[in-house]
């Protein structure tokens, strides 16, 4: 059992203040929760311990109407999701596990699909590991073949944070914050990291990222949730409705870096700007979804100006059998929409389902993979003196009908 004793509990009412209840024997309340009806609630237990010594903590923030999710310091990673479906049904809809040993088991570094955790410095690849910045060549750790992918060997989803509850007007959550010493894993300058995650009443989950730096480096932050809007562990993906604000997508090579085109999705299978099963075309004849194995690729959101501010709305996914529907609004320029094929079956889940190929998809909010090495593409460098600022947006909700584009 994940849940060991003591826990303690804090409960956020309007206005009240935090109320810390220490329990001698936990029952597992955090567990099984999803039945809360409390304005905002947030209860913090040990999930584990890591192999120095230091401990895990798993916080749950539930909201008003039984919206739950589970959250561990280790990598910031959201362990558990639950929504409910157009019956009112609860079901939890994202990817991972319920011990801390089976996120450090060596089967899952292997695979490292990165279930539910905070990715930096660098979500998605650069090439050879490698980029030059004001005259000096950096070369990063590589992970994935010649590449360096979503930060390396010891990314930000392997290390662990600082976490401090909170409760806001807008509802209840975590303030995550990581220091990112110069060098590490490659990477020029200290950066120093913050995420904010808020479970809303309003059914979201606001996502903030925030860093500093000491010294010009690259930046990209983003969140690997993988979801299975029928519940986690109850099979395939495909038949789920994709929509990505999207005209255009950047092509990669053989080893998933882009080419540098900006390629127009209109006639080919990665047009998502009207509601399409994701299973429609993955199978088609394209050289693309070849080198992709299936979706695998950066969509370029319709409105790329990540500097007004506001979170537009970057895709939808509605499955019809529960009828849930998920919409991510970001402030980003782009979104990977990866789905789920290099899931093997090789891992099981929290409810014993191995996971199958593609039985989860992430839409990762960023901008372009390989940035520092591609000129025309949005910039990722992030000077000192400037405050690397982005929101991403989820929102949870159930329809019988499929929605419009
Ligand atoms: C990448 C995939 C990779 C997956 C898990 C995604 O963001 O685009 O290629 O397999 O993360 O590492």
């Amino acid at each position: 059992m994940p849940f060991t004793s003591p826990f303690s509990r804090l409960t956020l009412g309007a206005g009240a203040a935090v109320l810390l209840i220490a329990a001698a024997q936990a029952e597992d309340p955090a567990a099984d929760g999803g039945d809360d009806r409390r304005a905002g609630t947030l209860e913090k237990a040990t999930f584990g311990e890591l192999p120095d010594g230091r401990t895990v903590d798993v916080y749950r923030i539930a909201n008003a109407n039984g919206i739950e999710m589970r959250v561990i310091n280790y990598g910031g990673i959201i362990v558990s999701l639950k929504t409910p479906d157009k019956h009112g049904e609860f079901d939890d809809i994202a990817l991972g596990f319920d011990s801390l040993e089976a996120y450090l088991s060596d089967t899952y570094r292997q695979a490292n699909p990165y279930f539910g955790a905070l990715i930096g410095r660098y979500g998605n690849r650069i090439a050879d590991g490698r980029f030059s910045l004001g005259g000096e060549t950096y070369s990063l750790a590589t992970n994935d073949g010649d590449n360096h992918l979503h930060g390396g060997q010891q990314g930000l989803d392997k290390v662990l944070w600082q976490a401090e509850p909170f409760e806001n007007d807008e509802g209840a959550g975590l303030v995550l914050s990581y220091t990112s010493e110069d060098g590490e894993e490659g990477y020029p300058g200290r950066l120093e990291t913050q995420v904010t995650y808020t479970l809303t009443a309003a059914d979201e989950l606001v996502v903030d990222y925030r860093a500093t730096t000491d010294k010009a480096t690259p930046v990209n932050l983003t969140q690997h949730s993988y979801f299975n809007l029928e519940g986690e562990g109850s099979g395939s993906i495909l038949d789920h409705y994709m929509m990505i604000n999207a005209d255009a997508f950047t092509p990669v090579d053989d080893t998933l870096i882009p080419t540098g085109e900006i390629r127009p999705v209109e006639g080919t299978p990665f047009d998502f700007t009207q509601p399409t099963p994701i299973g429609e075309r993955i199978e088609q004849d394209n050289e693309q979804l070849t080198f992709g194995k299936g979706y695998d690729h950066n969509f370029v959101l319709a409105r790329q100006d990540a500097s007004s501010g506001d979170a537009l709305l970057a895709a939808r996914v509605w499955e019809p059998d529960s009828g849930r529907l998920l919409e991510i609004s970001t402030t980003e320029p782009g979104i990977q929409f990866y789905s789920g094929n290099f899931l093997a079956g090789d891992l099981t889940g929290k409810q014993g389902q191995a996971y199958e190929h593609r039985s989860g998809f992430a839409l990762e909010t960023q901008h372009y993979p390989d940035s520092p090495n591609q000129a025309n593409f949005p910039s990722t460098i992030l000077e000192p003196g400037e405050t690397y600022r982005t929101r991403t947006i989820y929102r949870f909700s159930a329809q019988e009908e499929a929605p419009g584009s």
